[in-house]
């Protein structure tokens, strides 16, 4: 029963539940008109402490698409945060006007506090360096609706994997499906973090590798996941500047992967994706954007119980 949970880490809902929420992504893809006043009356909170385009704009539009409606900020600045009001205050309060809220915040763990003394369900849009676990829905859609399963797959997952929020959140993901291998293409200062190496992968005997570029692993792999370096968690400028071009992949690149190698990127890209890579029909980035607001239409409807 999802009705009334709160989504925080990718964790908080088993394989069968992610799988209720996909099955019923596919029902709204098949026929949204069906959807389209299953949420009226209702009323959507986004509460966006960082900036955003897709994770916004995608749950605002899965509202409407819904029938209900949306209200929010995308600038903390414009809200009483401003005045030093404090997390849990402010879900009390958007509690007593909305029925399901959506936070992203710079700050690791803010959605789980909010998550706490929230008297609606609270979803995790982004917590610093953390979890994205709506992203990781969105992923999994795109892999499970062009691919048609979600095992048995060579992943290599690349960039910034230190600070990469969606990297962490699939890679737990990913790792309950079975025969899943994973390659984490990164430079040693962006290598994922222990919690990911040690707790997830090591502790659940999934193979995986590191390596340094991409050409050391394109070959290989079933899905190629690109991130963009996190210029907004890093303590210096000259680190990102050393960093930030560490990875491109580009038409030369793309020759060593196999046909049917899907490239995926939860966006936004800076530069580590060429754009003559677009038009690869391998590259599924912007189909994947479309995937994000099927599955955040099907969240919101199992959170708030309605059909
Ligand atoms: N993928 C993603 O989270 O994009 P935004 O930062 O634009 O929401």
């Amino acid at each position: 029963m999802l009705k009334g949970r709160h989504l925080i880490d990718p964790m908080d809902f088993t394989v069968e539940e992610f799988d209720e929420i996909f099955k019923l992504a596919d029902e709204i893809i098949e026929n949204p008109e069906a959807f389209s006043e299953v949420c009226r009356g209702k009323l959507l909170a986004t509460l966006f402490y960082e900036p955003s385009t897709r994770t916004r704009f995608s749950f605002e539009a899965a509202m409407l698409r819904l029938g209900g409606k949306v209200i929010g900020f995308s600038e903390p600045n414009s809200s009483s945060t401003a005045k030093g009001e404090s997390i849990a205050d402010t879900i009390r309060t958007v509690g007593c006007y909305t029925d399901i809220a959506v936070m992203r915040h710079p700050k690791e763990g803010a959605p789980k506090v909010a998550s706490i003394y929230s008297p609606i369900p609270v979803i995790n849009a982004g917590d610093g360096g953390h979890q994205h676990p709506t992203q990781t829905l969105t992923d999994l859609l795109t892999i499970r609706s062009l691919r048609g399963n979600l095992s048995n797959l060579t992943i290599g997952l690349c960039g910034d994997l230190k600070f990469g929020r969606t990297v962490h959140s699939l890679i737990k993901a990913m790792s309950r499906y079975e025969n899943n291998k994973f390659i984490l293409i990164s430079p040693k200062e962006l290598k994922a973090p222990d919690y990911i190496i040690k707790e997830v992968l090591e502790k659940n005997h999934i193979p995986y590798k590191e390596v340094e570029k991409i050409e050391d692993a394109v070959g290989e792999l079933d899905i190629l996941y690109m991130t963009r370096v996190q210029r907004e968690r890093f303590f210096n400028e000259e680190d990102y500047i050393r960093l930030k071009d560490s990875f491109i992949l580009n038409g030369e690149k793309m020759k060593q992967a196999k046909k049917d190698m899907m490239v995926l990127h939860p966006l936004p890209r800076v530069n580590e994706i060429a754009y003559e890579v677009d038009k690869d029909e391998r590259a599924f980035y912007f189909t994947q954007a479309k995937y994000g607001m099927y599955v955040r239409m099907a969240l919101i409807a199992k959170l708030l119980g309605v059909r």
